[in-house]
């Protein structure tokens, strides 16, 4: 079918019909994913924690979000694609932020860009979205400050930090965001801030009452065998079939039971 596109999105929150989003890195995932009916699939920057084997997503760079892009919507027909800006790519200053979103829409074919930040970033967002980039925004939980956080901690537990955490959706929202992620905050406060907005909110770890949910498609399906926060869910054994398969593959060729005739050339 055709793309999903902001508007699809904005119809969805608007009718109460709820957002399914995945993180998707590579053409297989991205194709088995669309297939199967999800709206949208976030190219994160989780990459670099899930693929990469990086301790968190600094190290992350433009080339390679670039590249993971590309294969991503090589693989999608029906969903919208949104690329995550990478850390330092956008926040030196507007002229660098408006080169890496275009770079994300221009080279890599996403149809928006994402970027983590509240009320400091609205005007990066407002400067990306006056020059026809659409921008998620992304607050609470945001990996990229996690010498900040000290940590990956729940944002927002305090009553003056969910002010600020109210304050930064509202800035978003302001700046001309199309969606935001809500990260890692307590249900309640994403509830307000969705029931508040008018664009969609995206929630991980932020309760049940979002627009819509994302998660790292490596963390659903177990293929993340490193830690997994309380707010995944796991929906497959994915790295158990894939033990198995190779297992299977070795000793097989130590057998020499592979190959037999069927896979070989007369
Ligand atoms: O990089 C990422 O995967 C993300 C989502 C989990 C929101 O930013
Ligand atoms: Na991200």
């Amino acid at each position: 079918g055709k793309k999903k596109t902001i508007l699809d999105l904005q119809r969805m929150k608007d009718a109460g019909e709820k957002i399914a989003v995945l993180t998707a890195y590579d053409y297989p995932f991205a194709r088995l994913m669309d297939d199967e009916g999800i709206d949208v699939i976030l190219v994160g920057d989780s990459v670099g924690s899930v693929v990469s084997g990086y301790d968190n997503t600094l190290p992350v760079t433009m080339d390679e979000m670039v590249y993971h892009t590309r294969a991503v919507v090589r693989g999608v027909a029906s969903a919208m694609v949104v690329a995550d800006m990478p850390f330092l790519s956008y926040q030196v200053d507007l002229a660098e932020a408006r080169r890496n979103a275009g770079r994300l829409i221009k080279e890599g074919g996403a149809q928006a860009v994402k970027l983590e930040g509240g009320t400091n970033m609205a005007e990066t967002i407002r400067a990306l979205v006056d020059i026809d980039i659409p921008v998620v925004g992304h607050i609470g939980l945001t990996p990229q400050s996690v010498h900040r956080m000290g940590g990956y901690k729940v944002q927002g537990r305090q009553e003056a930090q969910a002010e600020q955490l109210l304050a930064d959706a509202r800035a978003v929202e302001q700046a001309g965001a199309c969606a935001i992620v809500l990260e890692a905050i307590p249900a309640s406060l994403a509830s307000r801030i969705t029931r508040e907005l008018s664009i969609p909110t995206i929630g991980i770890g932020a309760g049940p009452d979002c627009d819509g949910q994302v998660l790292v498609i490596h963390d659903i399906l177990g293929l993340c065998e490193k830690y997994s926060p309380k707010f995944v869910k796991r929906y497959a054994d994915a790295a158990g079939v894939i033990r198995g398969g190779i297992r299977d593959y070795i000793d097989e060729v130590k057998k020499g039971a592979f190959p037999t005739e069927e896979h070989s050339f007369k």
